[in-house]
């Protein structure tokens, strides 16, 4: 089967109460590893390039890589979207290019202004078949270009906000600042997501999907393994697992994760050099890597509620 939208999944998951997983992906190994958990799991996917990672290793190769992942797995609906693009004429090149979502994030603009790019981009991808994600409020954090606010707390989406802006945009989803920020130092102290901001958007837009970024829980696992082995990630700390599947069961349907890829593939490489300092083969630090994503990915389907849904959101 081809590249799917978003828009099957989404309507299963609002309906059925759990969310889509959306992983971010920057090469082969990374790809592969989350192929391999969602193809043993049969989990529906979502598959994220940003800009950064089209600038890392091109269009072509990361397009060909995913096309192989969906030409061998169909069974599974498997969506690539654009992780947040900054101005039309980003988004217009990924819908161009073949993407089956964009995500345009204007989210640091004012009010109107955010609503009138995001309808731009709105027309363009509809009449050619592409859904859109957009953004309201702020995060946090730091995720490659895309420097988020100090204080999230100040920068929630606004519920009244919420609801004019799917309005009057027309955008297939809404990411709302809910506390969460990109990156490995998400908090200082337990965080508190705003739950109730997430309630009041869902029961004033049933059935509208809402997406949550910064969704990494920065595992311990691996933010261990990394400072065992010579890294050094003082004070790592991300959302909770147990927040993520409460969002994933309330209007959440789709969760963001990258840190947590990254972290499982440095912790794997770190421990293979400390442990055998000799060893040169790419396979032998790069495999143990994508098998430690494909395992983490399978844990995350479970705290999503994704697993087992492919063939219903077919
Ligand atoms: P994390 O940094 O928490 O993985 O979030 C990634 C993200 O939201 C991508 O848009």
């Amino acid at each position: 089967m081809a590249l799917v939208s978003t828009k099957k999944m989404f309507e299963m998951a609002s309906k059925n109460g759990y969310a889509v997983g959306a992983f971010n992906v920057n090469n082969m190994e990374i790809t592969q590893g989350i192929i391999a958990a969602i193809a043993e799991e049969k989990a529906p996917l979502i598959l994220q390039v940003s800009r950064g990672a089209r600038a890392y290793a091109s269009n072509s190769y990361l397009k060909a890589i995913i096309n192989v992942a969906v030409e061998e797995n169909p069974d599974i609906p498997i969506a690539i979207n654009l992780d947040h693009g900054d101005t039309f004429e980003t988004c217009k090149q990924f819908v161009d290019d073949g993407f089956t979502s964009v995500m345009i994030d204007a989210s640091k603009q004012p009010f109107d202004e955010n609503i009138e790019v995001t309808k731009q981009v709105v027309e363009y991808a509809h009449a050619r078949g592409v859904v859109v994600e957009a953004e309201l409020g702020q995060l946090g954090g730091i995720e490659e270009d895309v420097v988020g606010v100090e204080d999230v707390s100040k920068h929630i989406a606004d519920p009244d906000q919420a609801v004019e802006f799917v309005e009057r945009s027309g955008c297939d989803s809404l990411a709302v600042a809910c506390g969460t920020s990109h990156g490995a130092y998400k908090f200082k102290s337990e965080p508190k997501l705003a739950f109730d901001v997430i309630a009041e958007i869902g029961d004033r837009l049933p059935g509208y999907p809402l997406v949550m970024h910064g969704s990494s829980s920065v595992l311990r696992e691996f933010v261990d393994l990394i400072n065992k082995y010579g890294g050094d990630m003082p004070n790592a700390m991300g959302v909770p697992e147990k927040s993520v599947s409460r969002a994933a069961k309330m209007a959440i349907c789709k969760v963001n994760i990258d840190t947590d890829l990254r972290l499982a593939l440095t912790a794997k490489i770190r421990q293979v050099f400390a442990e055998k300092p000799g060893e040169f083969d790419p396979r032998k630090y790069l495999g143990p890597g994508r098998e430690a994503i494909k395992e983490m990915v399978k844990h995350k389907l479970q705290v999503l509620g994704c697993a087992g849904k492919a063939s219903e959101c077919m």
